[in-house]
């Protein structure tokens, strides 16, 4: 069994990213400008996006941290991403999500230019990925992507089951796999809330992509041997014994499905550290655009 380690390949990552902007700085051009918005006060969110601004620091990139209050209208926001959308200083910008229910999400994410949207979230961007058109793809899907290369983990031909069709990580990811090229070329099953027997369809993956948000949900039984599992899943389980009153755990059960498969993503230290690298990556890929 073999760990897919993402915090070590993210930070390969990072360390290219880092070289690049090196490069950019001696031949006297402008560095990558990231921006983060960030709506409210979710602790979940806070933690992502002061990660992301950290990263940035971390190779080079310019960031900006927007605050806005939990109470900001949707006029508001979307006032916000057309200064972001216009100012040549930002290359790319993300709204981190979930907005407050007084915003409507698909109307926010609509109004950042296209250009910028180094999420991949606007339906432009979505788009051209389903065509193979080249384009920014959404960061985590991206990450896993690269952690399947990086191992270089056979993808053609397998039976890969993506759990969760969320727009963000299940529905991209269920695109990717079945396009042509490495890594894809897979036979894809999207499974979702309605899907009934599960465990008979993911004990005929060779290849599962778990994003539900259910801890432990993924057990031994439902894996076959050998199998490659990719845990998406990132949820804070309340433990008064823990100094932040919670641990993280994903959506499979670790311990013993470990034991059956090939290759595996721990949580933490798997998807989550990609994520971020390859936001960083989009954001690099924005600034090389804006240049030409
Ligand atoms: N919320 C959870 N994941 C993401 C992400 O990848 N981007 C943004 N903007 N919000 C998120």
């Amino acid at each position: 069994m073999t760990i897919l380690d993402g915090k070590k390949i993210s930070n390969d990552i990072k360390n290219e990213i880092t070289a690049e902007v090196k490069k950019m700085k001696e031949r006297g051009e402008k560095v990558p400008h990231l921006a983060a918005v960030i709506v409210g006060n979710d602790g979940a969110s806070l933690t992502y996006v002061g990660s992301k601004v950290r990263s940035c620091e971390r190779v080079g990139f310019e960031s900006t941290m927007v605050r806005m209050s939990n109470t900001t209208s949707e006029v508001e926001l979307l006032d916000k991403i057309e200064e972001l959308n216009e100012n040549p200083e930002i290359d790319g910008f993300i709204i981190q999500l979930p907005l407050p229910p007084q915003i409507d999400t698909r109307k926010v994410l609509m109004a950042v230019h296209p250009d910028k949207d180094v999420d991949g979230f606007h339906p432009t961007n979505f788009g051209k990925m389903a065509l193979d058109m080249s384009t920014f793809i959404p960061a985590t899907p991206f990450g896993i992507l690269e952690l399947l290369d990086r191992y270089g983990v056979e993808t053609k031909g397998k039976h890969t089951v993506v759990i969760g069709r969320s727009h963000i990580v299940g529905r991209p990811m269920s695109i990717l796999m079945g396009r042509k090229g490495f890594p894809g070329n897979s036979t894809v099953t999207l499974t979702h809330s309605h899907t009934k027997n599960i465990t008979q369809i993911t004990s005929q993956a060779d290849i599962i992509i778990s994003a539900l948000g259910v801890p432990k949900f993924l057990k031994a039984e439902m894996v076959k041997d050998d199998a490659v599992i990719i845990d998406v899943g990132i949820t804070r389980v309340p433990d008064e014994t823990k100094e932040k009153g919670y641990y993280i755990t994903g959506d499979v059960d670790f311990e013993n499905v470990s034991k059956k498969a090939s290759y595996i993503t721990p949580v933490p230290g798997g998807v989550g550290p990609m994520t971020i690298a390859m936001l960083l990556k989009n954001t690099l890929l924005a600034r090389e655009r804006h240049m030409l």
